[in-house]
């Protein structure tokens, strides 16, 4: 089935940034114009569309940017579009411009705009997972992801450095609002000695004993990675329990924060990028709608987006198990 009533494509990103998002605006754009379809750009996720913030956008608007960190289009969480009169003032403009169909690059947020939008306007909506957290479902791995987690397993190598070079304790806070796939990864990477995520129950006792275990095999240095979800605590509070525990033990907090969102994608997401936004583009004139697409083994694939909201990647739990051996 294809939808040849598809003449003028738009495209946003909504929610936090992720590297990788230009290298997918860049394909969806240059994928339209292989195909004969105009191509609009719309400003600050669903706030442009909101305000009428459209751009016509053309092979050659896209030059240069397949190695840019952040996304030209800009992005923003529209608490506007939430409500119905936004969602209506965004579907006139979608009307004035004569858009027949809109690609959304974000994570489960903005894809839940995006299905709100298509089932009251009936717009064909297709979503591209855009977020570093990677806890979207229908896809091995979400732009961004990839460089994020090399860019915390940089920083977190030379936490280790000064770490070691004082025979400190860090604990250092990754990002992952509700995932911890970043804390798992960079931690396994960084040789870390635990590793906290809101996936799994953790414990001060655990934590303590794996402390306890750590000075009897006479470890000087060590470092903690925790997801900014942990449910234990914040990490600070992990740091003071840590400290009234142990009162010899000198540590620090190091939270890595928005460093991880930035920086030129890696090649991993900018090929991820290219695939998803062709593929993107491609699913809508087949006659695709309401689906996010994803890529798992290499192979491009579409799924409803109401289940790639609802359900979550799973995450290696073998890992922390590989951790904790190789931690001593
Ligand atoms: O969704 C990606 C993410 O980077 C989360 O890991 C983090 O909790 C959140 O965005 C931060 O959002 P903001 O930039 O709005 O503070």
């Amino acid at each position: 089935m294809s939808n040849q009533n598809i003449k003028t494509v738009a495209v946003l990103t909504s929610g936090g940034d992720a590297p990788g998002m230009n290298a997918a605006i860049r394909a969806v754009v240059r994928t339209a114009n292989s195909l004969g379809l105009e191509c609009y750009g719309v400003r600050e996720g669903y706030n442009g569309l909101i305000h009428g913030d459209f751009t016509k956008m053309g092979p050659r608007s896209v030059k240069n940017i397949i190695n840019e960190g952040g996304t030209i289009l800009k992005s923003a969480r529209s608490s506007e579009f939430k409500t119905p009169e936004g969602r209506d003032k965004a579907f006139e403009n979608c009307k004035k411009h004569n858009i027949d169909a809109l690609v959304c690059i974000g994570g489960d947020g903005s894809f839940t705009g995006a299905k709100v939008f298509n089932e009251e306007y009936g717009l064909p909506v297709i979503g591209v997972p855009g977020t570093i957290d990677n806890d979207i479902f229908g896809t091995d791995n979400t732009i961004g992801y990839d460089t994020a987690l090399n860019t915390a397993m940089e920083a977190i190598d030379k936490i280790r450095d000064t770490a070691t070079s004082h025979n400190r304790v860090f604990f250092v806070e990754v990002m992952g609002r509700d995932a911890g796939f970043i804390a798992l990864n960079s931690g396994i990477a960084t040789g870390a000695l635990d590793i906290l995520i809101p996936e799994q129950k953790d414990s001060m006792e655990e934590l303590f004993g794996t402390f306890r275990k750590a000075e009897k095999v006479g470890k000087s240095s060590s470092i903690v990675v925790v997801a900014e979800g942990e449910k234990l605590g914040n990490i600070y509070d992990l740091a003071k329990a840590t400290k009234d525990e142990f009162p010899n033990f000198d540590i620090r907090v190091a939270v890595l924060g928005h460093i991880q969102r930035g920086g030129s994608p890696s090649c991993a997401d900018r090929v991820l990028a290219s695939k998803m936004g062709y593929g993107a583009v491609m699913g809508l004139v087949e006659g695709k709608s309401k689906v996010m697409v994803g890529v798992k083994s290499n192979r491009l694939i579409y799924t409803p987006i109401e289940e790639a909201i609802k359900k979550h990647n799973e995450i290696d739990k073998d890992l922390l198990k590989i951790s904790e051996i190789l931690a001593m």
